[in-house]
């Protein structure tokens, strides 16, 4: 398939985008057969948006602190992204609460990454959270976005065991080591059309996907 055919994605970053890049390597390497459109941060100082400049990607800054509420900032994005049609939308590591304004449009093609085994700790900190209660693991979770925190229906979880002597850094290196394995997986399959989000929830090939996500180490394809 040509580049030019390929679905589009629209990636939000705030920081390193290192989750960003992992979609930069499946593209390329066509494990997942899309082509991403556009970066866009609401930091401009954000690394990735560097990142994705050398990678030959569009990108757009749009610092959030320049509009007077969320939501006039939410229009603005809607409408910087509306030029490159995405069909996907990732939050990649985007640290700005969406409202509807955002979220409503993109229902069911909107995607997040959150570093823990949600509903678990959701927001910040996950990581410390988890080691603080005495958590045997901890995780990450992709799934669809909703106007609740974290709180939208999972689609993939993998859990990574806490190990003796672990720190909140040492865990979170060892978490996004699968990040970035599993959320190239969940967006292939909404593009493949094997995923969708309806009025029951989750649903992949035709099945309901149970409500913590598929567990990734439980053996997917
Ligand atoms: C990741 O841990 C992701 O799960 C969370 O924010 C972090 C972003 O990291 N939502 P990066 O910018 O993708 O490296």
């Amino acid at each position: 398939m040509s580049c030019s055919t390929a679905p589009r994605l629209a990636i939000l970053i705030s920081g390193r985008g290192s989750n960003m890049q992992s979609f930069i390597q499946a593209c390329a390497s066509g494990t997942l057969d899309a082509r991403i459109a556009v970066v866009l941060s609401n930091r401009p100082d954000a690394k990735g948006l560097e990142l994705a400049q050398q990678a030959g990607i569009p990108t757009c800054a749009l610092d959030h602190r320049e509009y007077p509420d969320r939501e006039s900032f939410d229009r603005a994005m809607v409408a910087a992204l509306a030029p490159y049609e995405p069909d996907l939308v990732i939050l990649a590591g985007f640290m700005r609460i969406l409202t509807p304004v955002f979220i409503t449009p993109f229902t069911g093609k909107l995607l997040n990454i959150h570093p823990s085994l949600l509903p678990k700790y959701p927001g910040l900190h996950t990581h410390q959270r988890a080691l603080d209660a005495g958590d045997a693991e901890a995780g990450v979770t992709v799934h669809f976005v909703t106007p609740e925190l974290d709180g939208g229906p999972p689609i993939i979880q993998a859990r990574v065991p806490v190990e003796p002597g672990d720190t909140a850094e040492t865990l979170a290196g060892r978490v996004l080591v699968v990040e970035h394995e599993i959320y190239p997986i969940a967006a292939r399959w909404l593009l493949q059309g094997r995923l969708q989000l309806n009025n029951e929830g989750v649903v992949l090939d035709g099945s309901p996907v149970p409500a913590t996500g598929i567990d990734y180490f439980k053996g997917i394809d």
